[in-house]
C-alpha cells in the first residue's frame, strides 16, 4: 500500500533528524517554491555548532540576497514540515551515506533514496563561518578598522566585533531590501568609525548587489576623514562620511535613517530627521536615557508607581523603557509601524534594544488614541515633555 502524504514527509524528516544527530548531514535543500514570498528561490538547511549548541541553520535564498536564521530542532522540524506540506514541491537531502529526493505533485508524493559513497560531512564550525554575511576578511576596511590584523585573519580581540557587525548586516540587509527605491539613500547618524556603514555597504554592494548611497554623519572630523579615506581605498563609491551635527544635516530624500548608540537625545534628532524626510525606514539603537531620567527624578509620578521608582537602578531601567516606549509611540503617531527587539546579546552591551520603524500607510490612523497613550504614560511617570515631542512641535 502506498504511503500517505504525511508519511513521506515524516520519512524525510526522520532521515534528516537522524543525519543531523549522527553528523552525517551534508545539507537539505527545499526547492520548487510556489508560496507567497516574492523572489524566494530555495531554502538550504545545514547543521552548525554555536555556543548554544548544535542548531539547524536555514538560509532563505532570494533572487538578490540571502537571509540566515538558526533554529533548535523542534522549531526547525516544524518549519520544514510546514514548508514541505505547503510551499515547496521538492527537497533533496544529502548525507554522507545516501541522498533522498522528495517530490510532491498536488496530493501525490514520491521519495527516492540513493546510496552514495565517499562523501564527507562538512565541518559544522566551518559552516558557521560561511553562514556569516561577511566571510571575506581581506578587505581594506576591516584592516583599517582594526578588525583584521596583518595576517589577514580576524584579530583575537576583535572576534566579538566581527560577530556583531555580521549580526548587524543580517538585521539591516533585509530591512534595506524591503525599501522600494531603486538606489536607496541610507543615512547613519552618529556614525563614529563607521563599522556598520562599511559592513552594510560591503554586503549590499558586493554580495547582495543592491546599489545604495550610504552617508555617515559624524561630528568628530578626524573620524570622518579616516572614514572617507578608507571608503576611497575600498572602492566604495556610494559610501561617504560628512562632518557635522545630526540636526544640521539635510536628510531630505533619505529612504532610511539609522543611528546606533548616538548619545542620549541625538537618537531623537535622528528619529526627527527620519520622520521629516519621510524615510521609509528608521532604525535606532538608543544609548543613554538621561533626558527622561532627569524628568522622572524631578517630577511627581503617580503614587502607585513610587515602589517602582524607589531604587536608583530601577529608575534607570524605567527611564530606558519609558523613553523608548514614547519614541515608539511618537513614531506610530507619524505613520510608522514600530517594533522593538534585542539586536545583539546583552553580553556584548546592555544597550542592545533596536527600535525599527517602517513607514506604513495604515499605522498612525488613530492619532487620538496614540496621543492619549503618550499623555497617560508621561503622567504616570511624572514626565513633563519628551525631547522628541519638542522637535516634532507637539
Ligand atoms: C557611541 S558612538 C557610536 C558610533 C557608531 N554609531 C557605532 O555604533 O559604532 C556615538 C557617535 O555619535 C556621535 N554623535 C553624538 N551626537 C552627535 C550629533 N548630535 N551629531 C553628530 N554626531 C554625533 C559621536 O561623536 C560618536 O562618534
Amino acid at each position: 500500500m502506498p504511503l500517505t502524504t504525511p508519511d513521506r514527509i515524516e520519512e524525510l524528516l526522520n532521515a534528516t533528524q537522524a543525519a543531523f544527530a549522527s553528523g552525517a548531514l551534508v545539507q537539505l535543500k527545499l526547492g520548487g517554491y510556489h508560496g507567497s514570498e516574492p523572489e524566494l528561490k530555495s531554502v538550504l538547511v545545514k547543521k552548525i555548532t554555536t555556543k548554544a549548541g548544535d542548531k539547524y541553520s536555514f538560509t532563505w535564498r532570494y533572487k538578490t540576497r540571502d537571509t540566515i536564521k538558526n533554529f533548535a530542532e523542534p522549531e526547525a522540524l516544524a518549519l520544514l514540515r510546514d514548508g514541505l506540506e505547503r510551499d515547496f514541491r521538492s527537497a533533496q537531502l544529502a548525507t554522507t551515506e545516501f541522498d533522498m529526493l522528495f517530490e510532491r505533485n498536488g496530493e501525490k508524493m514520491r521519495l527516492k533514496r540513493t546510496v552514495v559513497a565517499g562523501r564527507e560531512a562538512p565541518s559544522t564550525d566551518h559552516n558557521r563561518a560561511k553562514n556569516r554575511p561577511l566571510t571575506e576578511t581581506g578587505k581594506p576596511w576591516l584592516r583599517a578598522l582594526g578588525i583584521v590584523g596583518k595576517t589577514g585573519a580576524v584579530r583575537h580581540d576583535a572576534q566579538d566585533k566581527f560577530r556583531q557587525i555580521n549580526k548587524m548586516v543580517e538585521i539591516f540587509a533585509p530591512l534595506i531590501a524591503a525599501i522600494k527605491a531603486e538606489r536607496p539613500l541610507i543615512v547613519d547618524m552618529g556614525a563614529g568609525k563607521g563599522y556598520l556603514d562599511f559592513a552594510l555597504y560591503d554586503y549590499l554592494a558586493t554580495v547582495a548587489k543592491r546599489p545604495v548611497s550610504l552617508v555617515g554623519v559624524e561630528m568628530r572630523a578626524p573620524l570622518v576623514e579616516d572614514g572617507n579615506a578608507t571608503a576611497r581605498a575600498s572602492g566604495f563609491d556610494g559610501l561617504s562620511f560628512r562632518t557635522g551635527s545630526i540636526m544640521e544635516f539635510d536628510a531630505s530624500g533619505a529612504d532610511a535613517v539609522i543611528a546606533l548608540h548616538a548619545c542620549d537625545t541625538a537618537t531623537d534628532d535622528a528619529i526627527f530627521k527620519g520622520i521629516s524626510a519621510g524615510a521609509s525606514l528608521i532604525a535606532v539603537a538608543p544609548c543613554c536615557h538621561k533626558q527622561i531620567r532627569r524628568q522622572m527624578e524631578a517630577g511627581e509620578a503617580d503614587a502607585r508607581f513610587e515602589p517602582l521608582l524607589r531604587h536608583g537602578i530601577f529608575v534607570e531601567r524605567q527611564a530606558e523603557m519609558v523613553t523608548d516606549t514614547l519614541r515608539a509611540l511618537l513614531l506610530e503617531l507619524n505613520g510608522y509601524k514600530t517594533r522593538v527587539f534585542e539586536f545583539v546579546s546583552d553580553a556584548h552591551t546592555p544597550k542592545n534594544n533596536l527600535i525599527v520603524a517602517e513607514k506604513d500607510g495604515r499605522a498612525g490612523r488613530d492619532r487620538a488614541a496614540v496621543l492619549r497613550q503618550i499623555t497617560d504614560l508621561k503622567t504616570m511617570f511624572g514626565i513633563e515633555q519628551h525631547y522628541l515631542e519638542d522637535l516634532l512641535g507637539l
